[in-house]
């Protein structure tokens, strides 16, 4: 039931209007002296507020300035008398919903309370929806229910909000540019750009004026002044991809803008001041990098004000099966869906693997089998030789002699296969790769694998 709060300190029309409201079925407080008005608005949270606009004392727009100060969220309704429709327009630009003119019947005044209750509604479910919005990213995106991944959510919603800088450390294809992302969509910046840049992609001479941007005739080539990747980020967010790649000389700059927030084009002489919020991440290992003195301290200390570890998907293999899932729903959406999935020997594999590319391997592993896979139930010999044999095959040699014998030349074709897998698992399949761990040629891997009838159906 909507709480409605009555102000006029005509006494007769006071309870007229009361009435209405009351016999409507809203829940009324109603006063003849604005100081108890202002007194209520400050206790209470009406959804509406009618006030008389001429009163002795503490006037209609007394009254209104209150609410908006303390109690923003409460609508408010002039009711003026004949000749002072003018201080209600003057209210109504102050931020009043509406006015009615005295006196009322019950046809002129309910349509408007309606009105504004409604209005009130709305503007309640649509902040509603924009929390819900807000969250949606990090819980529509990352996928994971383990120990590891429920720390992590609790920090991001932790940090989000705030304008710290944070430092994401893990391993290639943990989804550190995904949790900058969820950091970014769900901070107060979200509607401001999102700028990313890979420090290590770009060569170092450029890295400078593509961070910073430059003047025109600052170097040979540039032939207008551009603005960089700061500048494009006011009042958002930059991710910084790959700090640790970034060369001592920028490295100072960078010091510079997360001390000062302020640059200068290269090139240039003026200063320019941003409001950018920094997240950076790395797969190196940073402390080290500071001990080889490939990397500030102090830039390290400035970074690593909030740091945030992705787990990497061996030490989460729970979640695999959901990641699983999330994949197979995401490469098929649009295309004719299968109910495609694994068999439980198939699955098995894939949990006993260490998968070393972390998330993105398993991502794009899943995008392959959905396209080599014809059948709906994806078995363990559909799999990748890499990942087929881990559980199965790999053991430790067996060098006891077992009592009925066995030919020398069995043993060590046993032996021989065992390495090719081994080595296979850890290139992940490419096999010029696992040829080079071996020693041998990719040529003679390919012999031997054809000797032992391990021919995959992913070829690498
Ligand atoms: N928890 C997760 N849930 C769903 N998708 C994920 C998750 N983690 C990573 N991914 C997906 O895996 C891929 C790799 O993630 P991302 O690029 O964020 O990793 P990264 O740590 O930045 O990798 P790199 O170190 O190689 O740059 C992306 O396609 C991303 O959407
Ligand atoms: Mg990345």
């Amino acid at each position: 039931m909507a709480s409605i709060l009555v102000i006029d300190d005509d006494r007769e029309h006071l309870s007229a209007v009361a009435d209405i409201l009351t016999k409507t079925g809203y829940e009324v407080k109603a006063t003849d002296d604005g100081e108890t008005g202002l007194k209520e608005i400050e206790e209470n949270d009406y959804d509406l507020i009618l006030t008389d606009l001429m009163m002795p004392k503490v006037d209609g727009l007394d009254i209104l300035r209150q609410a908006i100060a303390v109690s923003p969220k409460s609508k408010c309704i002039i009711l003026t008398g004949y000749g002072t429709i003018r201080g209600s327009v003057e209210a109504m630009k102050k931020g009043a919903f509406d006015y009615i003119t005295k006196p009322m019947t019950s046809n002129e005044l309910l349509p408007t309370v309606e009105k504004a209750l409604q209005f009130k509604h709305l503007e309640e479910e649509n902040l509603r929806l924009k929390r819900e919005l807000r969250k949606r990213y990090r819980e529509s995106y990352i996928i994971g229910t383990s120990e590891g991944m429920k720390r992590l959510y609790h920090f991001i919603e932790k940090v989000a909000d705030t304008d710290c800088t944070v430092l994401i450390t893990g391993g290639s294809g943990t989804g550190k540019e995904l949790i900058a992302r969820a950091i970014h969509y769900d901070s107060h910046r979200r509607d401001k750009p999102m700028v990313t840049i890979n420090c290590g992609a770009i060569p170092t001479e450029l890295l400078e004026s593509e961070l910073f941007g430059h003047e025109k005739g600052a170097f040979t080539g540039a032939h207008k002044r551009r603005i960089g990747r700061f500048e494009m980020a006011d009042g958002g967010t930059i991710f910084l991809d790959e700090v640790g790649e970034m060369s001592p000389a920028l490295q100072v700059k960078l010091l510079r803008v997360l001390q000062e927030q302020t640059f200068e084009r290269v090139g240039g002489t003026h200063t320019i001041h941003v409001d950018v919020r920094i997240i950076a991440a790395t797969n190196k290992n940073l402390s080290q990098a500071i001990n080889n003195e490939k990397f500030r301290e102090d830039l390290y200390y400035r970074l690593n004000v909030i740091p945030i570890k992705v787990p990497s998907l061996k030490q989460r293999k729970e979640d695999i099966p959901l990641l699983i899932t999330f994949f197979l729903n995401k490469f098929q959406r649009g295309k004719e869906k299968r109910d495609l999935g694994f068999s439980p020997q198939a699955l098995e594999a894939l949990l006993e693997y260490d998968w070393p590319g972390n998330v993105r391997e398993l991502e794009n592993f899943i995008k392959r089998m959905i396209i080599l896979c014809d059948n709906d139930v994806i078995e363990l010999s559909d799999l990748p030789e890499h990942l087929q044999y881990r559980s199965s095959t790999i053991r430790e040699p067996d060098v006891e002699t077992p009592e009925q014998g066995r030919t020398l030349n069995d043993a060590v074709r046993d032996y021989e296969k065992r390495l090719i897998l081994e080595a296979l698992e850890k290139s992940r399949g490419v096999k010029a790769k696992a040829a080079k761990l071996l020693n041998i040629k990719r040529t003679t891997l390919i012999e031997k694998m054809k000797k032992q009838n391990l021919t995959g159906n992913v070829s690498g």
